[in-house]
């Protein structure tokens, strides 16, 4: 039997093995943000935890990479809000090709940055857009163990980020019955189908993460990330020798076979 575990929330998920492969969650809406940026055609991605890191990574790209400063786009939120000195925000539109093409995007947000750098071994990033294309780059890897990692917010957990876990453990084991499933796996799946016939974006608009982004008047970014299954790509983490160490790219279905 191969695992199939999911976690609710980043800090139960600190000892993940080198040799699995993990999935990072924060449908609303960081991995939907980067999703969309590299499918738009971004070059990179690099999350980061804190304001302070991302300013000071570019301050020093601009003194040792001068050549590479044009290109770095600054991007993110705190309290949902853009940044203040960023180029863009946190909403998935604000990424369309003119803005994020060929950039290198330096990234962070107030959870969903945290939850993509806590996890470990091959790292892909999942949102309701590319669901079916990540649960099919699962598939055809020979991963032993897959762990769903939820952002959540502040230390709680988060119906969105539950939701999208229980859709993929869905897929994921009506396509392949050698999954062993943790019990927060079970309940997630159960959620899901329980409410198959609700159509996503109202689930997603009743979520935790759906309110907050309707309080400060987002709500066209929740219908932008209900958008099932409309992205074919799968973006994944890699760690490098170069400075700032983490990029996510676009992987290619070839390298996972
Ligand atoms: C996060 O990282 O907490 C989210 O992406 C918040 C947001 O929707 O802006």
């Amino acid at each position: 039997m191969k695992n199939l575990d999911v976690y609710p929330i980043p800090v139960l998920a600190r000892d993940l093995p080198d040799d699995g492969v993990a999935v990072a969650i924060d449908a609303l809406r960081a991995t939907t943000t980067i999703t969309t940026a590299l499918a738009n055609g971004a070059d990179c991605v690099t999350p980061f935890e804190t304001v302070e890191e991302t300013l000071q990574a570019k301050a020093t790209i601009a003194r040792e990479r001068p050549e590479l400063a044009a290109r770095i786009t600054l991007g993110g939120e705190r309290g949902g809000l853009p940044i203040d000195g960023f180029d863009l925000g946190n909403s998935p539109r604000s990424y369309d090709r003119a803005a994020i093409e060929n950039k290198i995007l330096y990234f962070t947000t107030t959870n969903g940055t945290k939850a993509i750098l806590t996890c470990r071994g091959r790292v892909l990033l999942a949102c309701y857009l590319n669901a079916d294309a990540v649960a099919r780059r699962i598939l055809t890897s020979d991963a032993e163990r897959v762990s769903i990692v939820c952002a959540g917010t502040g230390g709680a957990f988060t119906e969105e980020d539950l939701l999208l876990a229980g859709l993929l453990t869905d897929r994921l084991t009506l396509a392949d019955r050698n999954f062993a499933l943790n019990v927060q796996a079970e309940v997630a799946r159960e959620m899901w189908r329980r409410e198959a016939e609700t159509p996503l974006v109202e689930k997603l608009r009743a979520s935790r993460g759906g309110q907050n982004l309707k309080r400060i008047g987002l709500s066209r970014d929740i219908s932008d990330a209900a958008r099932l299954d409309a992205l074919d790509v799968v973006p994944e983490c890699r760690r490098v020798s170069d400075f700032p160490n983490v990029e996510i790219r676009l992987g290619s279905a070839r390298e996972s076979q």
